[in-house]
């Protein structure tokens, strides 16, 4: 039924030719057409809330680049919403909430299945797969319980996040029950992100890579694994852990499909520990995209022969593409990386 479905042949770790490739935040402010689009509306979650406008931008990159697979246009912050935090997105702030979690009574207004309420996101969904007409897989996405709970008790973004990491130690009890609360809405979305039409999805840890290695098991990976078993097994799975390169043996034993690695990590070295096990996906530094297009194709280039003739790899940055790129590089790597 895929005109190209190399994307989902490399998560089966199937041998491939050249590998597949997507880019994280492949839709986003560096892409002119999609500054075009988003132009039309005020403030972000508004425009998460059209699920035309989501399908419009969701295909420019595949148009633009013949990228190997699309991603959902939404946010990860759509699920706090919809529980009750409310999110805003101001104008070079970033994300505020309005009710954020910090104790017992906070938690207690929160919905238990919030998912219902977030049909535009699954509206999202339908309408990119039908606008794809089988051209590449959709990949659904969500934010791992953890990194939700991080936005949701700090309440804003942040770079240490202390709040949620005080709550660890402070009322360790009232953190997983919000996290608990949180898997049981993440499963609830992705299985309706995969009814409406994703054909794999992917978990979005950005902010378990600042635990130690007990807490990460604890707080973050224990969620990630119940998600993962929850799911129906013939629907391919990926975990990205930013800034989990030193857990690669405990992520690979979540029964994910793959795992998302960032640009610290080095890839010779995760496929050595759980290339039997796992597809890799990654990991290109971000900034390279700033560098002349001589630059990006000899840093391409060693992301390519560190994974030459190894089956199961799927070529993306380390993280998202960020606003200031200029385009032109990211043809310059899809050239290469083809
Ligand atoms: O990859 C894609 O093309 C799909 C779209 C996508 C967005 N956000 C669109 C977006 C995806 C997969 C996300 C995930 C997301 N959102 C994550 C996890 C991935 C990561 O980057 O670590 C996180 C942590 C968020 C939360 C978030 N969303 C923040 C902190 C911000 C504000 C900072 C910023 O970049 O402006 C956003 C906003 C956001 N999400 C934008 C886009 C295109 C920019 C807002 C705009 O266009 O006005």
């Amino acid at each position: 039924m895929l005109q190209n479905d190399r994307f989902l042949k490399a998560l089966r770790r199937e041998p491939l030719e050249t590998p597949p490739l997507w880019i994280m935040r492949q839709a986003g402010r560096y892409l002119p057409e999609y500054r075009a689009v988003r132009g039309k509306v005020k403030n972000f979650m508004e425009f998460c809330r059209s699920p035309e406008l989501c399908a419009e931008v969701a295909l420019q990159p595949i148009d633009r680049f013949g990228l190997d697979a699309s991603i959902v246009f939404s946010d990860i912050l759509t699920v706090p919403d919809a529980m009750g935090c409310r999110v805003e997105f101001l104008e070079g702030e970033g994300p505020k909430f309005k009710h954020p979690i910090r104790d017992a009574h906070d938690l207690s207004m929160l919905k238990k299945n919030a998912i219902p309420d977030l049909s535009y996101v699954m509206q999202a969904v339908s309408q990119t797969k039908a606008a794809l007409k089988g051209r590449v897989p959709l990949i659904g996405f969500s934010g791992s319980p953890w990194t939700l709970a991080c936005y949701m008790i700090e309440g804003e973004t942040s770079k240490t996040f202390e709040k949620p990491r005080a709550m660890m130690y402070q009322n360790p009890a009232l953190l997983h029950s919000l996290l608990d609360l949180l898997t049981g809405n993440v499963v609830e979305y992705l299985l309706g992100q995969i009814s409406a039409g994703a054909d794999a999805v992917m978990i979005f840890d950005t902010w378990g890579g600042m635990l130690s290695r007990e807490k990460y098991q604890a707080f973050s990976l224990h969620y990630m694994q119940k998600i993962i078993e929850k799911l129906p097994r013939e629907v391919p799975t990926i975990l990205f852990t930013k800034g989990g390169g030193a857990w690669l043996e405990l992520m690979a034993e979540t029964g994910c499909s793959a795992l998302g690695l960032d640009w610290q990590t080095d890839l010779s070295d995760a496929y050595r520990r759980v290339g039997s096990k796992v597809a890799l996906q990654g990991n290109l530094d971000p900034a390279v995209l700033y560098g002349s297009p001589e630059v990006v194709r000899q840093e391409v280039r060693q992301v390519l022969l560190a994974m030459k003739g190894k089956p199961g790899f799927i070529f993306n940055l380390g993280h998202g593409v960020t606003p200031g790129v200029n385009p032109e590089n990211v043809a310059v790597m899809r050239t290469e990386v083809r």
